[in-house]
């Protein structure tokens, strides 16, 4: 589908990609039908769109309504999904998700601890939204025997994707979950394989990776990094280091796509001066590589012009108009996000309501 010296030419014609969102309408973890519209109204020919963050077992979820695609039930949920995207020459990959600590007790089976890297409690969270607070519980540490069951699940979630019909997955790395709270040096503290020296942090996404690839291909498998990122608590001492690393490591695997999120992005909607890049992780890894993370489209065609990206992938601009792509080709306005609607529970209000540009305006201007 990619080829490893570039993208398909389908993916040529259309670099804009929907970042995954997250958008708690999965009631009790399973995609439910108003997603078939969501997604439908964000398909062009040949663009990629990778799904909000999609839970790999029990133990993985933390937000309310948030997807899953570890049951029979869930799968056949997500077939509908996947077949109206395609219906629309859509590539459709199943981003697959562990929260580790960031959860609570109440989200677990049998009320039980997150599990995590390590023990260290999140400070309770403001919801972004402004109202409440998100409480965390101090997770419990896994113990090394326990890691490849969840490298398993990660293994058994793209067999699961590939049934829905799934073009591939993406594996979320990034933005303090689970696969961060391993690789990052401000959250490890293990003392074990894969605690300690970079390569030892590294070794439960690589784990993870390894798997995947030989669960379903190489040219099914991307993956998300978010080096430069602090999100809960998940900062690291050497962030470059860092993202050189994975992404020199990655491409053992020959896998189709690396997605690293903006060093300038620390938080969602929080656009920082930094004089770091991601050039040094594009040149390092050999296959298509997506970048994200406060682009409009000015900075994407430059990033792409430049050589800095093949692809750039668009959170709160492709939330909000589901034609984005076209109205970056007119160079016409965009929809305004609103933010306090991100997260509601409404199935149509700031979900698919958002307005298509109307194109005989345009003309009469
Ligand atoms: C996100 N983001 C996100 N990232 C991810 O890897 N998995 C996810 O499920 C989500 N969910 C999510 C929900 C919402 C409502 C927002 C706004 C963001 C981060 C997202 O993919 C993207 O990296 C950021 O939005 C920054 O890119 P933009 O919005 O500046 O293009």
């Amino acid at each position: 589908m990619f080829s490893r010296d570039g993208c398909i030419d389908l993916i040529i014609h259309c670099r804009v990609v929907l970042a995954p969102l997250t958008r708690q309408k999965s009631y009790g973890n399973v995609p439910q039908p108003h997603a078939i519209l969501y997604y439908s109204q964000r398909t062009s020919k040949g663009g990629l769109l990778i799904t909000e963050a999609t839970g790999v077992s029990d133990t993985a979820q933390r937000y309310p309504d948030t997807p899953g695609i570890w049951t029979k039930e869930q799968v056949e949920a997500w077939k509908p999904i996947v077949n109206a995207v395609h219906a629309k020459g859509g590539i459709f990959f199943c981003q697959i998700w562990h929260v580790g600590r960031v959860s609570n007790s109440g989200f677990q089976p049998n009320g039980q601890a997150p599990i995590s890297s390590n023990d260290k409690p999140l400070t309770p969270e403001i919801h972004s939204n402004g109202i409440g607070v998100a409480q965390f519980t101090p997770p419990r540490q896994l113990r090394t025997d326990e890691i490849p069951e969840i490298v398993n699940d990660f293994r058994l979630a793209p067999r699961n994707a590939m049934e829905a019909g799934f073009d591939g997955v993406e594996i979320h790395g990034a933005h303090g979950y689970q696969t961060d709270q391993f690789s990052k040096d401000q959250v490890n503290n293990r003392t074990d394989q894969y605690g300690g020296s970079l390569k030892n942090r590294c070794r439960f996404a690589l784990d993870i990776v390894e798997a995947v690839v030989d669960e379903i291909g190489a040219d099914k498998v991307g993956i998300r990094f978010s080096p430069f990122a602090d999100y809960m608590e998940s900062g690291d001492s050497n962030p470059k280091e860092l993202g050189l690393y994975l992404a020199n490591a990655l491409n053992k695997y020959g896998i189709v796509y690396c997605h690293m999120s903006e060093p300038r992005m620390k938080t969602v909607g929080e656009k920082i001066e930094t004089p770091d890049s991601l050039v040094p992780m594009r040149k390092a890894f050999n296959g298509t590589f997506i970048a994200s993370g406060g682009y409009d489209r000015e900075d994407g065609n430059k990033a792409v012009a430049e050589g800095r990206a093949d692809l750039v992938a668009f959170g709160r601009w492709f939330l909000a108009n589901p034609d984005l792509p076209k109205r970056f080709e007119l160079n016409a306005p965009l929809n305004k996000y609103i933010r306090e609607t991100f997260y509601v529970s409404d199935t149509v209000l700031c979900y698919t309501h958002y307005p298509f540009l109307d194109i005989t305006a345009l003309v009469s201007d």
